[in-house]
């Protein structure tokens, strides 16, 4: 018998796809939804730097994009239309084997400006729908509270997160599908990467920008980070008292952060970079702020207002697991000065990698890196929520689409999850992102693709919308169906 070299992964691995309410269901006004802070951000067309910034648009622009006056498009207000959709993607996603798919729930399709005390019951309708088509194809549904969506009403009302009064709102909202859904929902996820607010202040916290001066942007940030970390225990504490049978995670952009040089300045400048990221974890996971933390908010002049009882909430509302997303590593120099805000992490070419199409580095074994780090830190399960290979796809004259680059991509990152799971990672599952193309979180283009399944639509949101099955679909079914063994 040959000696198998990777353990297989384990039974019951969460393999899926994963998506999120704003790129993909469209139906901006429908139903009694109300604006989500997507509804505004235009598509950007790419220049020559810019395709990884994201929109944290001026109250002169959100005013504008409300009375459809600025002449641009807003094409999370269309999505892929899932909304009517559903069905029949679902049937797709059964049909190559997923046994989860992430998604996440629109906020304000609930609470349409954010703040009400009563529900939108024919939002809450919608996703009883959409959570027992899953069910009833045996797919888990992976579920996000807040995926980049954050109710418009909140963000000009209160400058979103930036509010403390924004915790009632969300704690209530939380509480809300928590009891209608604990017996169709076991995977939770409080907010979709929490680090995004150091890059999309307005996208992922509501914080309308101009509205402060320049100086006191980052401690806003941190003060709003502040009222997410205490927002989100409070809502695991509610998720284990509501839905006894679930589990709730937290979740990060991951990023695997490497030193420029083996000069111990650069070592520095790489373990101060990665601890940008890490801190938001540390704190959901640990329930503390650790101390480097402090030391950076010293340094900075930054006062973090606090309650006293926030320190047991921290402590008592502690993630169940530890979710990320995946798709790139950086390079980090000393003496580069401190990362600005709307950028994540440094922009250092790594010449050892390639990189997508939109200048993302291509690092596989990063991943398995980033497991293992993940995992020495916390030990508690881990589950990767996105993974990916933006690109734009041809369709060939005979219909099919060839993208054997999209394959080249995920089957080297699941060979690399294979060598962290026999460094002894706990992984418990693997939603690549997009299985179904949709629209881009940062440059709002449809051309981005990470789809398995096409979707017929323009960057204007000109097309059929019929769906068709790329070669990756074939593929990722036989990974499925083989857990894993078969990448070919
Ligand atoms: C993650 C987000 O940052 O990356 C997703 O959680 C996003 O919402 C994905 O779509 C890929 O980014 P982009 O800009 O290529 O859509």
């Amino acid at each position: 018998m040959p000696i198998r070299k990777h353990k297989p992964f384990p039974n019951h691995f969460l393999w899926g796809g994963a998506i999120a309410a704003n790129q993909t269901e469209g139906a901006f006004n429908q139903d009694g939804k109300g604006l989500s802070v997507d509804d505004v951000i235009p598509y950007i067309k790419p220049d020559q730097h810019g395709k990884m910034k994201m929109s944290n648009p001026d109250l002169k622009t959100i005013k504008e994009a409300k009375a459809g006056t600025s002449g641009n498009v807003y094409p999370k207000r269309w999505g892929i239309d899932f909304y009517h959709h559903y069905e029949e993607d679902i049937q797709l996603f059964a049909e190559m084997g997923f046994k989860a798919l992430r998604i996440s729930i629109a906020w304000s399709r609930i609470f349409p400006m954010g703040d009400e005390l009563s529900p939108n019951e024919k939002g809450l309708l919608f996703y009883d729908r959409l959570f027992d088509a899953l069910l009833a194809q045996g797919i888990e549904p992976v579920v996000t509270l807040s995926h980049y969506e954050i109710p418009l009403g909140l963000a000009e009302k209160y400058n979103g997160w930036a509010d403390r009064r924004v915790i009632d709102c969300f704690v209530r909202y939380a509480k809300t599908v928590f009891k209608r859904y604990n017996t169709k929902v076991k995977y939770w996820i409080t907010f979709n990467e929490i680090n995004g607010i150091l890059m999309g202040p307005f996208i992922a916290g509501g914080i309308i920008t101009d509205r402060l001066k320049e100086d006191q942007l980052i401690q806003t940030i941190y003060q709003a980070a502040h009222h997410q970390f205490v927002a989100g225990a409070l809502t695991v504490k509610a998720c284990h008292t509501l839905c006894p049978d679930a589990k709730i995670g937290c979740m990060i952009a991951g990023v695997s952060v490497y030193p420029r040089s083996c000069k111990p300045e650069d070592v520095l400048a790489a373990m101060n970079e990665e601890r940008r990221t890490l801190f938001f974890t540390d704190v959901q996971v640990r329930g503390y702020y650790p101390a480097y933390v402090r030391r950076f908010f010293t340094e900075h002049n930054m006062q973090i207002e606090t309650q006293r009882e926030d320190a047991t909430i921290l402590k008592e509302g502690r993630a169940d697991f530890v979710a990320f997303s995946y798709y790139m590593s950086s390079v980090a120099e000393a003496n580069k000065g401190e990362l600005p805000v709307g950028r994540l992490f440094s922009e250092v070419k790594n010449p050892y990698l390639k990189s997508s199409d939109w200048g993302w580095s291509i690092d596989p074994q990063g991943l398995r890196y980033l497991l293992n780090i993940l995992y020495d830190r916390y030990q508690k399960p881990l589950f990767i929520v996105e993974n990916g290979l933006g690109a734009a796809d041809k369709i060939e004259p005979d219909g099919s689409i060839c993208d054997d680059y999209r394959i080249d991509y995920l089957r080297a990152h699941i060979e690399q999850m294979k060598e962290a799971i026999e460094d002894g990672v706990n992984l418990i599952g693997y939603t690549t992102w997009g299985p179904i193309d949709l629209i881009s979180a940062t440059t709002s283009e449809m051309s981005k693709r990470y789809g398995f399944i096409y979707v017929d639509q323009d960057n204007e949101g000109h097309g059929t919308l019929e769906r068709k099955r790329k070669k990756s679909f074939y593929w990722y079914r036989n990974v499925i169906a083989s857990n894993g063994e078969q990448l070919d």
